[in-house]
């Protein structure tokens, strides 16, 4: 008999994610802050609980993936939490990119209620949870991974065990520093080449065939020669796991000389911008500074 499932937060990536384990014929019980957000899925099959508490006091195992840590406090700690109806026995995935101190917290609060816990945040933006093709960072105990790799299959593809609970936050923010460092420097060479009277087009002809090729540059060059910048994974998350990574560092008594200047270019951006935009807005840089 398949387990049920219990997925709080239905923003960009928890909606798509709910979608395909309903598909999989996973039981599936839903919360969101906004409810009008749940009506389709009702539609589509999915139970509605009023409360995070509820949630996890329907489901064996239970996703979480909202927007930040305070978020994820108020659904874990806050009124009618999903800590307190957490049952003993289930599983609680985390998916929203938090802390490593937050994550090994959760993980605490859920041993003393006999659960366990994975942090496992995800990369492969809103394209990878529609597909069913994310890939999950986990920190968390191989035992616990096996429990849950059925469920697990039926959103995501690869699975990295990256140590005890924590790990997987931590390696995800190293990731997203570093993918933020690389969309502001190619939003700064193609700048570049245009102030200086060359095509962007041409800058990217020429770092397809060359060891700067990566292929976050795919998607974010086009979107930046187009000045489309839809969020697919918005600006205000990405400053964010910006934000995440330089508390580590400092936790760890590192400087990110990089790191720091990314904070402060985002957080620019950011403070001019006047709808949710993508990252790769990070090229409206120079008209706003
Ligand atoms: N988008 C991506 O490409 C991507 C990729 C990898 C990882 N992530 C990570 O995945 C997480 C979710 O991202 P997303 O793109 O799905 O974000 P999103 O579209 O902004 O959705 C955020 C979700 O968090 C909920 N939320 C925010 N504040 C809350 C609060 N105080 N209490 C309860 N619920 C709250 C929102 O509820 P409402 O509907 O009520 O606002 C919504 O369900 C983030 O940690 C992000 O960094 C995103």
């Amino acid at each position: 008999m398949k387990p049920n499932v219990g997925l709080i937060g239905l923003g960009l990536m928890g909606l798509p994610m709910a979608r395909n384990l309903l598909k999989a014929g996973f039981p599936l019980t839903v919360w969101n802050r906004t409810r009008s957000k749940t009506e389709a899925l009702e539609k589509e099959g999915a139970k509605m609980a009023n409360s995070p508490r509820k949630v996890t006091a329907a489901s064996d195992v239970t996703f979480t993936i909202v927007s930040d840590p305070p978020a994820l406090e108020q659904i874990l700690w806050g009124e009618q939490s999903a800590l307190a109806g957490l049952r003993k026995g289930s599983v609680l995935i985390d998916s929203s990119t938090v802390s490593p101190t937050l994550a090994r917290r959760i993980a605490e609060a859920c041993a003393e209620r006999g659960a366990d816990f994975l942090d496992a945040p995800v990369t492969g933006g809103t394209w990878g949870a529609e597909k069913g093709e994310l890939v999950f960072m986990i920190g968390g105990k191989k035992e616990v991974l096996n429990r849950v790799e059925p469920v697990l299959r039926t959103v995501g593809k690869r699975f990295f065990l990256l140590g005890p609970n924590g790990s997987g936050q931590t390696v995800k923010l190293a990731m997203n520093l570093i993918l933020a460092l690389e969309v502001q420097a190619l939003a700064e060479g193609l700048e570049l080449v245009a102030r200086a009277g060359v095509a962007g087009e041409r800058l990217i002809e020429v770092l397809q065939s060359s060891m700067g090729r990566a292929p976050v540059l795919d998607v974010k060059a086009p979107a930046i020669l187009k000045r489309d910048f839809t969020p697919s994974f918005p600006l205000r998350l990405m400053l964010k796991d910006i934000g995440l990574a330089m508390e580590l560092a400092k936790e760890n008594g590192l400087r990110l000389p990089a790191g720091a200047a990314a904070h402060e270019a985002y957080s620019a951006v950011k403070a001019a911008a006047k709808a949710d935009v993508d990252y790769a807005a990070i090229a409206n840089y120079w008209q706003k500074a």
